[in-house]
């Protein structure tokens, strides 16, 4: 495996001179802790955690523009405290707070000023900026002082002036924070378009949905460590939640003549209008109650049988619903129990008529791991 970053014991400690009763202490913080990342070429991963967490500084060590207190990092292949130029030359970085455009320039003005930095020769530039500006979708707006841009274009230029240079491996910090939902939308859009062409993506995010929905894998930081690091779909497999599936059912078409009783294939009692339950048993004058729990224990021992093979612990529950049951089935994967569950019941003359599954988010994990905010 081609690894396009990677850290072994990453660390990095802030010493603060603090003052106090006319006393001067240096104070450590530690902001970064034994640091292992591993991001393959082609990634788009995802460092997830809240405020303080440690994520720019992970990513100003990575960038060469903090030294780490020990460890070290390898980014395309380079080694950033050995060979930072080419750690630089490497990278394409968007980063927070950072003033990274002149305003009284127009966006083509500016890229053509740090394309220039970056020694690209004058032809090649010309068509490299129409290339990113046509990337970022501001061609149309090229000319315009970057003033009168919005806060999404001067972010969309940013990402235009990062990949300039064609770097392999880009490193985004916050890249969607302060961004309005459309904006927001049409970055991490552009930002996957990237890592589809086959360019590396770290990207810091305090945004859990914004984690789960783009990023290939993601490494949760808290404390400056690394909790958990892996797709999002197998991190929400780490969550001691439970998937919860609900399948709605009704009877077939029922085994009773007589008039008024199969509107539609719906049957309904001739008398009450109140669905039927089970004209067999009802008319051997079995009260509706009894009908009704004989018909639960059916479904349940039929769910049953439908999970018992991979999923043992599950709770199931079953209750009268409108013109049918509803089921409940409650533990870890249960969701995946589906089909076997649908084909179980249809077999035993039940047909399904809905589902629904709600799966342990990435959110759920997170707290689980980074515990309760001590804000
Ligand atoms: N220049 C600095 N000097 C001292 N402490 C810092 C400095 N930068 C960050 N920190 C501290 O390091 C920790 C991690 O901060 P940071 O890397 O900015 O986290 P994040 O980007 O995840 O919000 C925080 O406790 C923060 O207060
Ligand atoms: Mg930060």
């Amino acid at each position: 495996m081609e690894y396009a970053i990677t850290t072994e014991g990453l660390t990095k400690v802030y010493r603060v001179r603090q003052t106090t009763d006319r006393k001067t202490e240096t104070r450590e913080i530690k902001a970064v802790l034994d640091l292992n990342l591993r991001i393959c070429r082609g990634e788009l991963f995802g460092l997830l955690g809240v405020n303080g967490a440690g994520k720019t500084t992970t990513i100003r060590m990575l960038a060469t523009l903090l030294e780490p207190t020990s460890g070290t990092a390898v980014v395309n292949g380079f080694d950033v405290l050995k060979q930072p130029v080419d750690v630089r030359r490497s990278i394409g970085c968007l980063l927070p707070g950072e003033r990274s455009h002149y305003w009284k320039l127009t966006a083509r003005e500016n890229l053509r000023f740090f394309g220039t930095l970056y020694g690209i020769p004058p032809r090649a530039l010309e068509n490299r900026i129409e290339q990113v500006l046509d990337i970022v979708g501001l061609s149309q707006r090229a000319d315009e002082r970057v003033e009168n841009y919005s806060t999404g274009m001067r972010q969309r230029l940013a990402l235009a002036r990062a990949i300039l240079h064609d770097p392999p491996v880009l490193i985004l910090d916050e890249p969607t924070a302060g961004l309005d939902v459309h904006s927001a939308r049409m970055l991490r859009r552009m930002v996957q378009e990237l890592a589809a062409t086959g360019k590396t993506v770290l990207l810091t995010t305090h945004n859990l949905q914004e984690a789960e929905e783009v990023c290939t894998r993601v490494a949760i930081i808290h404390g400056g460590r690394i909790l958990a690091q892996d797709a999002p779909e197998a991190l929400r497999a780490l969550s001691t939640g439970l998937d919860v599936l609900e399948v709605t059912c009704e009877r077939y078409a029922l085994a009773v003549t007589g008039p008024g009783l199969k509107e539609e294939g719906k049957a309904k009692e001739p008398m009450t209008g109140r669905p039927a339950i089970d004209r067999r048993m009802t008319e051997n004058e079995i009260p509706e109650e009894a009908a009704i729990e004989s018909d639960r224990l059916q479904i349940e021992e039929l769910v049953r049988r439908a999970v018992e093979a991979r999923c043992s612990k599950c709770s199931v529950t079953v209750a009268r619903q409108d013109d049918g049951y509803k089921v409940v089935v409650k533990g870890r994967k249960v969701a995946d129990e589906f089909p076997s569950i649908a084909v179980t019941l249809t077999n035993g003359g039940w047909r399904v008529t809905g589902f629904n599954v709600s799966r342990p988010r990435l959110e759920d994990v997170f707290v689980e791991l980074t515990g309760p905010t001590s804000e």
